[in-house]
């Protein structure tokens, strides 16, 4: 039976961590901006999660709703306002934005040292660089959490299907600042589940319930599930669970695993930027 790799217990160590620094702070708290355009279901729920969790924590969050039918030249000139803020740290536009606005001249926008997401061209370089930086809260939790469980990356074979900007993109990038070989797979890569054999640690971003089985799974690897669908029969991850856990050496569950890392991480964010603010 492989090991379960607990996300959960992670972000309540990390949540926790970062409550005791601010309460014995005597600088003023940090300040998380959240930008939301329209009324994205999925994307208020995210927003409302990580309002509460500044809360708890100690960050003093501001929620700002515009419209479905805002401008560019309207969200791009909140951002500036925010830029300039001296109270904000962090600063974040929840995704997807509507169609008629550009995602990436967003991302541009924020100030690299507010950008807590970690989306600003200058982050992206300076990660790649092996430079200090803001990076995506989700990759940088997921190797919080090897590390947390004591599992070497240095020399590892690591293979990641899906290449997004968000999880598959940095998560190589700082798999390799770690000094792992690492693959980044997709949906034109020849041979996928050979390619994942190959894995130490296998990573799925997809969203595809149960798309990875045990057929991709080298016995003893260490598997991370990125993916969460809604299905008939709650909620499933990208990895065949049932199939898969009794040939991995370990497993994040879903829900409980990588999930929650991304708002821990979020705040772990902020609070860095808030300390090279407030010295
Ligand atoms: N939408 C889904 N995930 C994310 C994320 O990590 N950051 C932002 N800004 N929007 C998202």
């Amino acid at each position: 039976m492989a090991k379960l790799l607990s996300g959960k217990a992670l972000a309540r160590g990390v949540r926790r961590s970062l409550k005791e620094e601010l309460a014995q702070s005597s600088a003023r708290p940090p300040g998380l901006a959240v930008i939301m355009v329209g009324d994205d279901p999925a994307s208020e729920v995210y927003v409302g999660s990580k309002e509460r969790a500044c809360g708890r924590t100690g960050i003093r969050s501001s929620i700002i709703h515009l419209e479905v039918d805002t401008s560019e030249a309207t969200l791009l000139e909140e951002i500036e306002r925010l830029n300039a803020d001296p109270e904000i740290d962090g600063i974040l536009c929840q995704l997807p934005v509507p169609d008629h606005i550009s995602p990436a001249r967003v991302a541009s926008a924020v100030d690299p040292d507010k950008d807590v997401d970690g989306f600003h061209p200058v982050n992206v370089g300076r990660l790649w660089r092996g430079e200090e930086g803001l990076f995506p809260c989700t990759p940088v939790g997921m190797i919080a959490l090897l590390a947390e469980n004591g599992i070497p990356i240095e020399g590892k074979q690591a293979v990641i299907v899906g290449r997004s900007n968000i999880v598959g993109k940095p998560l190589a990038a700082l798999l390799l600042r770690g000094n792992a070989t690492v693959t980044l797979c997709h949906s034109r890569t020849v041979d996928l589940p050979g390619v994942c054999r190959q894995a130490d640690i296998l990573v799925s971003a997809v969203g595809r319930p149960r798309f990875v089985d045990r057929s991709f799974v080298k016995p003893g690897a260490v598997l991370l599930d990125v993916g969460i669908t809604r299905t008939e029969d709650g909620l499933a991850g990208d990895f065949d669970f049932d199939d898969v856990e009794g040939i991995a050496g370990a497993i994040t569950p879903v829900p409980g695993g990588i999930g929650p890392l991304t708002i821990a991480f979020l705040l772990a964010n902020t609070v860095r930027s808030w300390r090279t603010r407030t010295g």
